[in-house]
């Protein structure tokens, strides 16, 4: 178990590369199971998540072998079990994608249900479920496991979901992808990693259109073969930098992104008085002077990420005024509020809305992630803070975010880690 130790109101100046995104990652691992053959992916974070779930595959027999140290060669050929075991897909989210691509492959699925980041109750998979019924399938949700079946492969239909799920559009892709005829599915969500998956599925031989809009087209193929692909930068990532120099002052430039994947978060750190300059392949985030309140509203892509919400309501903290903001997509992501307020922070939350009086800044105190976004957040309070902040609960944190504490502290922020049980003099130490 670990802490970060840090000790805040450092300015951030320098440059960092962005890793291969973990939304996409997530997505596409899965998909491999599909593939009769040997996939190299390439770009892939080394984060906790990526390990997990390439550990579920090694379970159910698939060979993995690293390349270097962001590319694997996975080959699941051999697979022949639809079960993994459960423990290790509570552990994330992302372990619903099991359900298309083992149904999708063996015409049978059983998964448990999903871990990952609690927004407030059971976080549902009805639009999952109901997508794979209209395919064929029999679903059954018991004692937390999904059983899913088919007697024949699934076949295709169109499928409107109700709700923008970039896990159901995702799911459901999988599943269509070795599937009798046309799936379409309607209302699909348009986040980058999806046509990240689509583009990963068709480069192995499938035949997906229309990812990247809210109509996906994708005619079943018999078979995938192997191939080579490389994962897109994580949009993500990349924000939470441009958040943190928002919070800290300083000058950064990120490296290795897309930076139309950012505009929608650029477009309010600029409205926030930050400078932030598109160059090509990368992006130049500046912060001089005072920032500005604005208000903020979630939305799937291409409105403000809903995994940005946290990181840019602390930033908003430190803004002249009153800030708004609203999260249209969960229920209940305001959970950080609580340890934000140990550093000073003044936010009412009302449902789905937090009202932000700005501060002039954060004091450092002991604080504790409450999951993966809210642990970045808690990081940029920690970074801009007078005095030292100390974060528990890093584990959330190190699901998505690689190399965070090295990356930060290249730019001149001092952060350590430290081991819960043992004198922290001793055991505290500085990664650069
Ligand atoms: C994905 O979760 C991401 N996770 C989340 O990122 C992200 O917050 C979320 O999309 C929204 O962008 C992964 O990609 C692994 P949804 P997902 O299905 O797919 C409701 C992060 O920090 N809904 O798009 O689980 C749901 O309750 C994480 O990286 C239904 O009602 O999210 C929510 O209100 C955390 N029924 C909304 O839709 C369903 O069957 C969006 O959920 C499915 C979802």
């Amino acid at each position: 178990m670990t802490k970060y130790v840090i000790n805040g109101a450092n300015e951030l100046n320098g440059e960092i590369e962005i890793s291969g995104a973990k939304n996409a990652a997530v997505a596409i691992i899965p998909a491999a199971l599909m593939v009769d053959g040997v996939c190299r992916i390439e770009n892939l974070p080394d984060i906790s998540d990526v390990k997990t779930l390439l550990n579920i595959l090694k379970e159910m027999g698939a060979r993995i072998k690293s390349v270097n140290k962001r590319t694997i060669d996975i080959d699941c050929s051999r697979v022949g079990t639809s079960h993994a075991t459960f423990d290790m897909m509570r552990r994330i989210r992302a372990s619903y994608y099991l359900i298309g691509a083992l149904l999708s492959r063996f015409g049978r699925a059983d998964v448990a249900m999903p871990g990952g980041c609690n927004f407030g109750g059971v976080r549902p998979i009805d639009q999952h479920i109901k997508g794979f019924t209209a395919m064929g399938a029999n679903v059954h949700v018991r004692n937390g496991i999904v059983t899913a079946v088919t007697d024949e492969a699934l076949s295709g239909t169109t499928i409107y979901l109700d709700v923008v799920s970039v896990g159901a559009t995702i799911n459901l892709m999988l599943g269509a992808t070795l599937a009798k005829g046309m799936t379409v599915i309607e209302n699909a969500a348009r986040e980058p990693h999806i046509v990240d998956l689509a583009n990963f599925l068709n480069s192995m031989g499938a035949d997906v259109r229309g990812a990247g809009t809210s109509e996906i087209k994708v005619r079943g193929v018999r078979r995938l073969g192997g191939g080579f692909y490389s994962i897109i930068p994580d949009q993500i990532e990349a924000g939470t930098y441009m958040a943190a120099v928002a919070a800290t002052g300083g000058r950064v430039i990120i490296k290795d992104i897309i930076p139309k994947h950012l505009d929608c978060i650029s477009v309010k750190l600029r409205e926030m008085g930050v400078t932030v300059v598109d160059l090509g392949d990368a992006i130049m985030v500046e912060r001089k002077g005072p920032l500005t309140r604005t208000h903020v509203k979630t939305m799937p892509y291409p409105g403000f990420p809903t995994d940005m919400q946290p990181q840019i309501s602390t930033v908003l903290c430190l803004a002249d005024g009153t800030s708004i903001v609203t999260d249209s997509v969960w229920e209940d992501r305001f959970k950080y509020v609580d340890e934000l307020a140990k550093m000073g922070s003044s936010i009412r939350v009302d449902g789905r809305t937090a009202l932000i009086e700005g501060i002039p800044y954060f004091t450092g105190a002991p604080i504790k992630a409450t999951d993966l976004r809210a642990g970045a957040a808690l990081v940029i309070a920690g970074l801009a803070a007078k005095g030292r902040t100390v974060i528990e609960n890093v584990h959330y944190i190190e699901r998505g975010y690689e190399k965070m504490i090295s990356k930060l502290n290249s730019l001149g922020a001092d952060i350590k880690v430290a081991h819960y049980g043992r004198e922290d003099s001793i055991f505290r130490r500085r990664i650069g």
